[in-house]
């Protein structure tokens, strides 16, 4: 690559040394901190594979029951935060809502020295903890209900569920829901990402950090696919449409949600197991409409799409997953960044280990040497 060749996108331009999470986009494989994510999924907890990212190793039993106590005991919210929450407007999209209050938690929480491992495990845990209890407030509130106090009885996944909803979720429900925020922890130098470390390497404040991350993640290309996706499918409508409204869609150039990747080019390992999970569910309730749609969709755009590598990726069966747990659509992205945090806050660890500032180039195409003309001199 010469000095000043552009890479749209940073395509194939390493832009850190990482030990967290490792991709083969050819042999859809992902590990977090060398085990596959989707052993993850189903032998672990969201805790112990946070705890796993953030330090580089599975946490012993005492570690980890420690760490369960370290975060259950950081749910609540201030109350001002809960006034903070109540006077956003209702109808604005819960993603601005979490990027609103995760900026103003930090001023709750002043963290600004960030040479300090002591206060940055501090925010750490803070920011983890109550990211949930930050969406599931707003959920509540928007539709003039009071926000439910976090319990400490209950695991970050049914505690999220039970502050969403005033009831506990079934073990089964439970599970599902513990197992999509392993599935979207962690997925090593995604925008969002890049977002956390580029802000967190001008050494600003972790909060400032996780906010910035949150915006990034709320666009369509992005966290915001899962949620364009379900849009998608309505407007699909059946099977019988599918081969024709693809076929439309590809002539036009229109991109088809939840799928593609940057760096998949088969099926997104995370999609399968999401998969796995929505059969698991419907083997009971029987599939519904959406998922007959998603299917059909699947396997018309192997052929249409497979052959340029454009496949299923982690956002095209989550929606389908969170809705069948009742989950309301413009929570989707939110649900992502309770889960994405962990990564997020990894990497913010890892990049102030080894910190410079990022500062990259730009191939420069404007002009230079332009006269200055009074304004009135000019028409
Ligand atoms: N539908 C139709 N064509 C596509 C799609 C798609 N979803 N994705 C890529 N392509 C085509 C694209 O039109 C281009 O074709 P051509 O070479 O003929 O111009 C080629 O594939 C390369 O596409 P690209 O946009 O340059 O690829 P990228 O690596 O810059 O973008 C992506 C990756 C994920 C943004 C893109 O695939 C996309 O927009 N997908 C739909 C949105 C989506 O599902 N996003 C979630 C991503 S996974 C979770 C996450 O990271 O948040």
């Amino acid at each position: 690559m010469s000095e000043m060749e552009l890479r749209p996108g940073l395509a194939d331009v390493p832009v850190a040394e990482s030990a967290i999470s490792f991709i083969d986009g050819k042999r859809a494989r992902l590990e977090y901190r060398g085990i596959a994510a989707e052993t993850l999924a189903k032998e672990s907890s969201f805790e112990e594979t946070t705890w796993l990212l953030l330090k580089g190793d599975l946490p012993t039993q005492k570690e980890l029951a420690e760490f369960n106590h370290d975060l259950r005991s950081r749910r609540k919210l201030k109350y001002k935060l809960i006034d903070l929450i109540k006077s956003l407007p209702e109808n604005g999209h819960p993603m601005d809502a979490l990027q609103s209050s995760v900026s103003a938690l930090g001023m709750f929480y002043p963290s600004r020295d960030v040479g300090n491992y002591a206060n940055n495990w501090e925010a750490t845990l803070r920011l983890t903890a109550s990211l949930p209890t930050l969406v599931a407030a707003f959920s509540r509130i928007r539709n003039g209900d009071e926000a439910i106090e976090p319990r400490e009885d209950l695991d970050h996944a049914a505690n999220f569920y039970y502050m969403m909803f005033g009831k506990e979720p079934s073990a089964a429900t439970r599970k599902v829901l513990d197992a999509c925020l392993i599935l979207h922890a962690e997925h090593n130098m995604n925008a969002s990402t890049f977002t956390a470390r580029v802000t967190g390497s001008t050494l600003a404040n972790p909060y400032s950090v996780v906010s910035a991350a949150v915006g990034s993640l709320s666009g369509p290309l992005h966290g915001g696919a899962n949620e364009e996706v379900l849009g998608m499918l309505d407007a699909i409508g059946t099977k019988a449409n599918v081969q024709s409204w693809l076929e439309n869609a590809i002539a036009t150039k229109a991109k088809i949600m939840g799928f593609g990747h940057r760096v998949y080019k088969v099926k997104d390992p995370r999609a399968t197991v999401l998969q796995e999970l929505a059969e698991n569910m419907f083997a009971e309730t029987g599939r519904p409409a959406k998922y007959e749609v998603a299917i059909e969709l699947e396997r018309v755009a192997n052929g249409l799409l497979g052959p340029k590598g454009i496949y299923p990726n982690v956002d095209f069966f989550s929606g389908v997953v969170y809705q069948s747990l009742g989950i309301p659509t413009d929570l989707f992205t939110p649900i992502f960044a309770v889960a994405r945090v962990a990564g997020w806050l990894a990497h913010w660890l890892e990049q102030l280990k080894n910190n410079r500032i990022y500062r990259p180039e730009q191939v420069f195409v404007g002009k230079t040497n332009v006269d200055y003309i009074p304004l009135e001199k000019r028409p």
